[in-house]
């Protein structure tokens, strides 16, 4: 049955022609209780949800729906490792990668709680082994550098973690220095190359699949500045002291060079996108140390568990994802922007876009119809204080209404004698709520403001979410990723998409092929259109 067909949906149609001409100033003004109806706790996070579009009835109309989509069953079958990728038949069991040794759950007649823990223990060998120096490179020199490369989700998720915790690195990693590489060009990698020694430099090719061509051209041209480097040893020597392969293809790791011994697997019914979780997080283990990653999975975890027992009315993801169901179907808001307030989180925006939009970017229901309700927004963002000197001018005065999530810590820098720093946490803080208030609230906050000229006013009524963590620790990281994962699930559910596959990108690879073949010398481009004949003609001139 089509979400549309629900009671609950209809329901929510009238109700939203009603909601779609108040105000949200108004809405404070007539309910001032609104933090303590709409702000939610769950251990060290807050979610307020108050300055958000809605009233007692929205929600209580939105969880009828998640009901009448049959969100519980869903949840079950998520944790349980039903085939739900049903367009690739496989369970999506990343939350199998954070669950506690000790549990049991057998999927397709596997157990695979005890397979994730062994592969975490490979993991933490291989993490030893590099922070004490016993991993050595083709000179007999320790490692004192990493490189992954790897792309979107054998990128995104170790990239964030590594900046986001940074200050959690540990004594035995203090002397290892972690990059990323991703960009198909070449570009990172050849800027990176010219500074580092071979003969301390490890490489890890993360990749699920272990064909993705951007990955593996840099791996290749990784190879290659290793063979120029150490001359004398054999390219088997080379791969063998200067490779980590991590993927779900062991044979195609072990074809491109890597022996097994180098290899740490995962499994298909991972995600690329859900992956940071499993071996495809050791760039966060190496930086924080397996104790630190393991705190990563405790949080993730938790919001499992949360997730899972909670109930709808309380349940963290679930209210994160109804209300952007309210806004995204019913007040026809289609644009979301990611606001962290913490430099920490700069990559917070990026890897969301990843998460929400490969993984809910649909069209089709399950059922291979086309949906006739609007599905993902266009997500993006940025440090928050940075946006404010960008593209905040389009929020606050702009024609397009947009969702904003604020993400802010309470507490920082407690531990620092610079009262400067001190300063700067308070500052951004004060920034986070200033500018929520005005986006919710627009210039009614200021008294007399009606009296501006038009180009100064603020209509506001943008509807925010803010999260408010006690600290940035690995835990509440752990805790606020798998809230994103579980939010993204919940809309997946009431859309009737699956938000496990990822058909769209693949066109663009087999077309990628042929161009490729296009651009060799005296190829034919006549089956190609217009613009690209033209274009391939006038990059053939100018390489003459
Ligand atoms: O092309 C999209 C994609 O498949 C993502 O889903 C995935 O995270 C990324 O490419 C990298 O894939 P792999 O880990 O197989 O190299």
């Amino acid at each position: 049955m089509s979400p549309k067909e629900t009671t609950a949906w209809v329901d929510l149609q009238s109700h939203a022609y009603y909601m779609s001409q108040s105000h949200i100033s108004t809405l404070f003004s007539e309910s001032p209780n609104r933090f303590a109806q709409f702000g939610f706790t769950q251990d060290n996070l807050l979610l307020d949800l108050s300055k958000q579009r809605i009233t007692d009835e929205t929600l209580n109309l939105l969880i009828e729906l998640a009901k009448e989509r049959n969100l519980p069953n869903w949840i079950e079958s998520l944790f349980k490792g039903d085939h739900i990728n049903d367009s690739e038949d496989r369970p999506a069991l990343h939350t199998a990668l954070r669950t506690p040794k000790g549990t049991t759950l057998e999927v397709d007649g596997v157990e695979i709680i005890e397979e994730v823990h062994q592969n975490l223990e490979r993991m933490e060998a291989i993490v030893k082994k590099i922070h004490s120096g016993q991993w050595r490179g083709f000179t007999g020199h320790s490692i004192n550098t990493v490189v992954n490369i790897g792309v979107g989700g054998s990128d995104l998720g170790p990239l964030m973690a590594c900046k986001a915790l940074a200050e959690y690195q540990p004594e035995e990693a203090q002397n290892l220095t972690v990059h990323f590489v991703s960009s198909m060009d070449g570009s990172q990698l050849a800027d990176l190359l010219s500074h580092l020694n071979p003969a301390r430099t490890l490489f890890v090719i993360s990749s699920k699949s272990f064909t993705t061509i951007d990955t593996l051209a840099n791996a290749n041209t990784a190879k290659e500045w290793l063979k120029q480097a150490g001359n004398t040893a054999s390219e088997e020597v080379l791969v063998s002291r200067h490779f980590i392969g991590v993927s779900a293809s062991p044979d195609k790791a072990l074809s491109w060079g890597i022996p097994k011994s180098n290899q740490l697997a995962f499994w298909d019914w991972t995600g690329g996108r859900y992956s940071m979780w499993s071996t495809i997080g050791l760039p966060i283990a190496l930086k924080l140390g397996m104790k630190g990653f393991r705190e990563v999975l405790a949080g993730a975890h938790n919001m499992d568990t949360h997730f899972r027992e909670t109930p709808l009315e309380q349940n963290l993801p679930v209210l994160i994802a109804m209300v952007g169901i309210w806004n995204i179907n019913f007040l026809n808001i289609n644009a979301h922007a990611i606001l962290p307030y913490d430099g920490r989180l700069n990559h917070l925006p990026a890897y969301l876009e990843q998460l929400e939009m490969e993984s809910n970017g649909k069209s089709v229901t399950r059922k291979g119809k086309a949906t006739d309700y609007n599905t993902c927004p266009i997500l993006w963002g940025e440090v928050g204080t940075n946006a404010q000197h960008a593209f905040y001018q389009l929020l606050h005065q702009g024609t397009e209404s947009v969702m904003c999530d604020f993400i802010v810590a309470a507490k920082r820098y407690h531990d620092t004698d610079n009262s400067e720093l001190m300063h700067q946490h308070q500052l951004n803080l004060a920034n986070c709520l200033a500018q929520s208030r005005i986006l919710a609230l627009g210039d009614t906050v200021i008294k007399g403001a009606e009296n501006a000229p038009a180009y100064k006013r603020y209509k506001g009524n943008q509807p925010c979410t803010t999260l408010l963590l006690d600290e940035l620790t690995p835990h509440t990281f752990g805790q606020i990723i798998a809230m994103y994962e579980h939010k993204v699930f919940v809309q997946s559910v009431i859309w009737d998409i699956n938000p496990f596959d990822q058909w769209g990108v693949e066109l663009g690879k087999k077309v990628a092929t042929t161009l490729l073949d296009a651009l060799s010398p005296n190829a034919s481009t006549e089956d190609f259109d217009a613009s690209t004949q033209g274009l391939l003609q006038h990059i053939s001139m100018r390489n003459k």
